[in-house]
């Protein structure tokens, strides 16, 4: 079959920083999907972008075609607005579990369609399958029944959504063209929009235990994401949260539902609390705002309701924080947990072994670096070095000293956690260092950094 352009003059026009039309960005995508553009030629071509950049109207047409390039969902049945989180990823970030649960139970369904962990930085589903009997793969059909049902759905994206960014990511980790910020933002927002949801929070992470470890870039990231969202009708709004310290006090599997579920009880650290809190709050707002706008009825209300008005405008965090503590978010919690064959009241699979990190000096914690704990419950066993690999659910990392708190000399700073205690010693290597002490107390810096939505 006779080709629409030929791959080294789109290569050749990137390289020299012109614009790509429309029809060769749509090309290009297209047959490299279908193998008629080679790995070699797309390699240059993701160079080329990741050395120049994209146009936003480029950037919106290399979405599209990724879209394109399969299915897409439609929740525009359900009678609820439908919100969904995306964190770009980071170390002990179990945010997911709670926030799903306290958003849905004010009535708005949020369908999270996640991924398993690859490297320092944990999954969402990993993390659920710590929970006996808890299955990740459902069908459209299921998914859509427990989105009317309980409201919020946990599940594996199907491989029909975006493949093509299934195949460029690949390559993309082979050839040194992750760190773009245009092919990350296209490559996240390609799914979530296909997904069909009708608004979006994104969690941009920022710091060492993150893609982006500075500031201006994460923003960057998160402008980039918002611009892609609203371009294409999905109402988007990114908060740009700390990723120097790992969140809370665990990162692996079953530590972080344990840690989860202790915030949906209405107690766990603070930070855990207030980024949920943050998150869903901005969550709620987004929902709002569809319903006024789209008049999409959320769980009964009438779009120029009063409910639909307060919800858009004076929903408060104390609002959120006490559906924390009156069981409410935990009821939708245990009601997720069930719909999806887990068993919300079995005892979390725990480690084998287990070993302490201790500290050999006095002084007031001053950093925790995000990086070497992640690496640390890696090697114990919680995250994946290859895509095949098991992990196990009981290992991981129990933070006992954060920011802000005093240790003696002999005092614990964390607990491994291990099925397989032959990786003490290397996770032992990655927390060389990781903790950093000073004389003097120091002020907890906040967890949400910027927030940026829509000019
Ligand atoms: N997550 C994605 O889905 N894509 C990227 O490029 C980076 C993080």
């Amino acid at each position: 079959m006779s080709e629409l352009f030929d791959a080294v003059d789109v290569i050749m026009a990137k390289r020299d920083g012109h614009t790509l039309t429309e029809d060769q960005i749509d090309w290009v995508i297209d047959a490299y999907t279908r193998g008629a553009v080679a790995e070699e030629q797309m390699s240059a071509l993701l160079m080329a972008i990741f050395l120049r950049g994209l146009t936003r109207s480029e950037l919106n047409r290399w979405t599209d075609a990724m879209i394109a390039s399969g299915e897409r969902l439609d929740f525009a049945d359900l009678p609820r607005p439908t919100v969904d989180k995306h964190s770009t990823g980071g170390v002990g970030d179990k945010i997911t579990l709670p926030l799903s649960a306290l958003v849905a139970s004010f009535g708005v369904a949020v369908p999270q369609l996640s991924g398993r962990g690859l490297g320092h930085t944990g999954g969402t589903l990993d993390k659920l399958e710590a929970i006996p009997g808890w299955r990740a793969a459902l069908t459209t059909d299921e998914m859509m029944a427990q989105l009317r049902s309980v409201g919020a759905v946990v599940c594996q994206a199907g491989s029909g959504l975006a493949p093509a960014d299934r195949k460029l990511y690949a390559l993309r980790d082979v050839t040194g063209t992750v760190a773009s910020i245009p092919l990350i933002a296209s490559s996240i927002m390609s799914k979530k929009i296909a997904e069909g949801t009708s608004a979006l929070v994104l969690d941009v992470k920022c710091g060492s235990g993150a893609f982006m470890t500075r500031l201006d870039l994460a923003q960057e990231l998160a402008r980039t994401m918002v611009e892609i969202g609203e371009d294409h009708g999905v109402r988007t709004v990114a908060l740009v949260t700390d990723m120097s310290t790992p969140l809370g006090l665990t990162a692996g599997n079953a530590l972080e539902v344990r840690e989860s579920l202790e915030v949906l009880a209405g107690g766990g650290p603070a930070d855990v609390v207030d980024l949920t809190v943050a998150l869903a709050r901005q969550m709620l707002d987004c929902a709002a705002e569809v319903v006024l706008e789209r008049g999409i009825p959320a769980a009964g209300v009438s779009p120029h309701s009063a409910e639909a008005q307060r919800r858009a405008g004076l929903l408060r965090e104390a609002d959120l924080v006490e559906a924390l503590h009156d069981g409410r978010a935990m009821d939708t919690w245990r009601a997720t947990i069930t719909a999806q064959g887990g068993d919300a009241d079995a005892p979390l699979p725990t480690a084998r072994h287990t070993d302490q990190v201790i500290s050999e000096c006095d002084g007031y914690v001053t950093g925790v670096d995000a990086l070497s704990v992640g690496q640390a419950a890696w090697r114990l066993g919680a995250g994946r070095a290859v895509r095949t690999d098991t992990v196990q659910a009981g290992a991981g990392v129990e933070l006992h000293a954060k920011p802000g708190d005093w240790v003696a000399t002999g005092q614990p700073l964390a607990t491994l956690h291990t099925d397989t205690p032959d990786t003490f010693s290397r996770a032992r290597e990655s927390l060389t260092g990781a903790w950093t002490f000073g004389a003097s107390p120091i002020e907890r810096t906040p967890v949400v950094l910027d927030r940026v939505a829509a000019s």
